[in-house]
């Protein structure tokens, strides 16, 4: 069985899980927000070194059978809820931090094939890491400067120039997201502000083609972004909807490249962002461990999501051959 840790509302874990089932793979789906308020878990290890791990879900009376996953796709983990009788700030705080060992505990003694490996997932997902990564392979990557220090960063911007630099967060999340932006001159003064929380600074990479690579096992589809034909050039994603995406021939060096970055860092699974300059270099920007890929398919045509369902399937039926 495929254990799909991710949320009802994951558009790409829904589209999975459906091809998983027309090709008449088992697979569930865990939710981690349901737990512990509507599942409980348990781990036992017996005598005989057996193990049997199990979560029932409490409200559908239904067990998902933990142990026998042998494939596990780390896709959306969902934060737990604590159960609201537990009121006091110490109680949480305790209540969290063993639930968070039980769990964190379960991947790691769960027999399965990781897409990705939980706990090279969360290394490989820091931008600072990733850069550095990317040019031990090989890769180019934008100067950069990631800095809480005022004077660091008024330097680099000094020397890159306002409008040719740009500033962007660690990670994004739903509730707070923030576009790349160019540095524009007046906004010098701002810099100051850094010594509340780091920033990373970049030199600004110009586009003939923003690029999207979707690398999932072996399967590798690079698609590219028309970006100088939008008006907003720092970012893409702010006109995503009036962007041309196609197919992209990578050269063959650089895919090499990405291969051997997502080998350095253990992942399956990660969508690449990429800028080939108007001069034909290919600069790396950063990889998301679990990147969307669905707004690439619907326009390219791409069979990513047949590419996860079948580089799943595939583990399923590798360890039933060798059990
Ligand atoms: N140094 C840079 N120069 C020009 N554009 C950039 C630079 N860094 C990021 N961008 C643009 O902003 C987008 C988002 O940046 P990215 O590094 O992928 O971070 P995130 O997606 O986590 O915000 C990129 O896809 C690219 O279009
Ligand atoms: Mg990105």
């Amino acid at each position: 069985m495929i254990l799909v840790i991710s949320a009802p509302e994951d558009d790409h874990a829904v589209a999975v899980l459906e091809g998983l089932d027309q090709a008449g793979v088992a697979a569930v789906l865990l939710d981690l927000s349901q737990y512990p308020q509507h599942s409980h878990l348990t781990m036992r290890y017996d005598r005989s070194s057996a193990r049997s791990f199990k979560l029932r879900q409490i409200d559908a009376n239904t067990i998902i059978p933990l142990s026998s996953c042998r494939v596990a796709w780390w896709r959306r983990p969902q934060p737990v809820n604590l159960h609201p009788e537990v009121t006091d700030a110490a109680h949480r705080f305790f209540a969290h931090n063993e639930i968070h060992e039980a769990i964190s505990g379960l991947w790691l003694a769960l027999d399965a094939f990781w897409m990705n490996d939980p706990t090279r997932d969360e290394k490989a997902s820091h931008k600072p890491y990733q850069l550095k990564i990317a040019q031990a392979v090989g890769l180019e990557i934008p100067v950069t400067c990631i800095t809480s220090d005022p004077d660091e960063a008024r330097a680099f911007v000094q020397e890159h120039g306002p409008e040719r630099t740009i500033y962007k967060m660690f990670t994004a999340t739903e509730d707070n997201w923030r576009e790349t932006r160019l540095i524009k001159p007046e906004e010098i003064e701002l810099l100051d502000s850094v010594r509340f929380a780091p920033v990373i600074f970049q030199e600004y990479v110009p586009a003939q083609l923003d690029l999207r690579i979707t690398i999932v096992g072996d399967n590798l589809f690079a698609a590219s972004v028309d970006t100088p034909r939008l008006s907003y050039h720092a970012d893409y994603r702010m006109e995503l909807g009036k962007a041309q995406v196609e197919p992209f021939e990578l050269p063959m060096g650089i895919a090499q490249r990405l291969r051997a970055f997502m080998k350095q860092l253990g992942l399956v699974y990660g969508a690449i962002d990429m800028r080939l300059t108007p001069d034909g270099r290919f600069v790396f920007l950063e990889v998301n461990t679990a990147g969307q890929w669905l707004f690439i398919e619907e326009r390219t045509g791409q069979p990513i999501t047949e590419a996860v369902v079948s580089t799943l399937a595939a583990q399923v039926s590798h360890f039933s051959l060798h059990e």
